[in-house]
């Protein structure tokens, strides 16, 4: 099992939980830019963890049929939860526990499968890329959207947080993840059977130009910051009184009408 699944960059609590779905909501719209699901009937996620993915999916494309995996009982639980409180969503899909480096599935079973925000917690992202890319149809899609923390930048300058930026990518890599996995995913991808390849960076930024964007997008970064400080807390690698200085920078940017948010996911989509 990876060390990811014991311990997790963001943690398991119920806020954590709840907050996915939020967070989906502001970044998904982003994400799906990319992603083309008119054609698709029987889909995976792995790491589907809250189900804020499969959400996205089944309100937006009716026709879809999401099986959503992931190492976490926990996580899935509250799946459960957010999903069966949907009745639009009955019988179109399916939660599993298992582990992505080896999917309980049939070669070719699929003709869509996603993964969003999970490479980056495994220690061997190409073994679950290549397990993924085995049980999809030939002619079926893989999409993989992924982060590249390098590219976080802000103004004006803020010392605590930048200082906190790199200790978590350093807490990230000691719990077996990478922060800048984004930036492989082409040349990872590159390796398997394709007919289609494309890859991205989407930037999102904000300045006095797109106040609410701006707004919510700091809001969203406080949340993410804020899940991983409860972590590295606990796990002895800051103090509370450390994270107190690095959220009061943050709420100082957020409210700050000079203010600017920079920042690129990478995604990626295959075709078999
Ligand atoms: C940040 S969450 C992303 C959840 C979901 N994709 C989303 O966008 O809301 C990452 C999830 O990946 C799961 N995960 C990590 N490594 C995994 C693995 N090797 N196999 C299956 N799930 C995994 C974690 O348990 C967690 O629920």
């Amino acid at each position: 099992m990876d060390k990811s699944s014991e311990k997790y960059l963001h943690g398991f609590s119920s806020e954590e939980q709840a907050k996915l779905h939020l967070q989906n909501d502001i970044l998904g719209p982003h994400i799906y830019e990319f992603i083309r699901l008119d054609q698709v009937s029987r889909m995976l996620e792995i790491g589907c963890g809250t189900g804020a993915q499969m959400r996205y999916v089944m309100q937006n494309y009716p026709q879809v049929h999401i099986t959503g995996i992931d190492l976490s009982a926990e996580q899935l639980s509250s799946a459960r939860v957010h999903l069966e409180a949907e009745t639009a969503f009955t019988n179109r899909y399916a939660l599993r526990q298992g582990q992505g480096n080896e999917l309980p599935f049939a070669t070719a079973s699929f003709d869509c499968a996603l993964m969003v925000w999970v490479l980056e917690h495994v220690q061997n992202p190409e073994a679950l890329i290549a397990e993924t890319h085995r049980v999809i149809a030939p002619g079926g899609w893989l999409y993989l959207t992924e982060v590249f923390n390098n590219s976080f930048q802000h103004y004006p300058q803020s010392p605590a947080l930048e200082d906190f930026w790199s200790k978590m990518g350093e807490f990230q890599e000691f719990l077996g993840g990478n922060g800048n996995v984004g930036i492989r995913l082409g040349a990872m991808c590159a390796k398997l059977e394709h007919t289609t390849l494309e890859t991205r960076a989407k930037t999102l930024y904000f300045d006095a130009a797109f106040p609410r964007q701006r707004t919510e997008i700091w809001n969203y970064w406080i949340d993410l910051t804020e899940s991983a400080s409860r972590q590295m807390i606990a796990a002895g690698k800051i103090s509370s009184s450390y994270w107190q200085k690095v959220r009061r920078e943050l709420a100082q940017l957020r409210d700050d009408p000079s203010s600017a948010f920079y920042y690129s996911f990478i995604q990626c989509r295959l075709q078999r």
